[in-house]
């Protein structure tokens, strides 16, 4: 393991039996308290998205928001939303997907992207993939070219791996 990932783990606390029973919930609001760990992270997502070439970072509602915006900032890019429906003003684009019980659904203004943009999305935590899926897909329908989806953390056990990698269509999936 290296010293970011020994840092990063050790500022993520398991929430047992958050939100429901029998789910344990990873809290990185002890990450974001800790300046040092918080710019680790910042930097390492920058340093994807300047080795991808990306003319965009698009961050996932709601804890997206707060990993990917600085990491614009850092990169010199543009940041751009991908939110739950309902949320952006004007033409949106929108996309459906599987939940545990139910649907869900993920939006992101028709004109955010043009066909000159590589984008790089970014989240905290990839698990089912589905929002992953959803929202890969809504970048390339605004017409994009998609750079990577890079996260903080993958939880192995439950595949989304599998679904993200077909999403991103040989682009890479970068976990810190
Ligand atoms: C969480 C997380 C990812 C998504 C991953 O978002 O931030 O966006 O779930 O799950 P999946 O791979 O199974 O799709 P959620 O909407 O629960 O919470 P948030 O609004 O607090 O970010």
């Amino acid at each position: 393991m290296t010293s970011l990932q020994e840092l990063l783990l050790s500022r993520i606390k398991d929430v047992p039996d958050y939100p429901k029973p029998g789910i344990v919930f990873k809290d990185i609001t002890p990450l974001l308290a800790d300046s040092a760990a918080f710019t680790a992270l910042t930097d390492a997502f920058a340093e994807i998205c300047l080795r991808q070439g990306a003319t965009k970072v698009v961050g996932l509602e709601a804890r997206g928001f707060i990993l990917a915006a600085p990491v614009a900032v850092r990169a010199g890019v543009g940041f751009v939303p991908v939110r739950k429906a309902g949320k952006l003003p004007g033409a949106t684009l929108g996309q459906t997907y599987a939940l545990e019980y139910g649907r869900a659904e993920v939006e992101i203004q028709a004109n955010a992207l043009t066909a000159d943009d590589r984008v790089l999305m970014i989240d905290d935590v990839l698990a089912t993939g589905g929002t992953a899926e959803a929202s890969l897909e809504l970048i390339r329908r605004a017409g994009a070219q998609v750079t990577g989806l890079a996260v903080l953390m993958e939880l192995g056990f439950l595949d989304g791996r599998a679904k993200a990698e077909a999403a991103l269509s040989g682009a890479p999936l970068e976990a810190l």
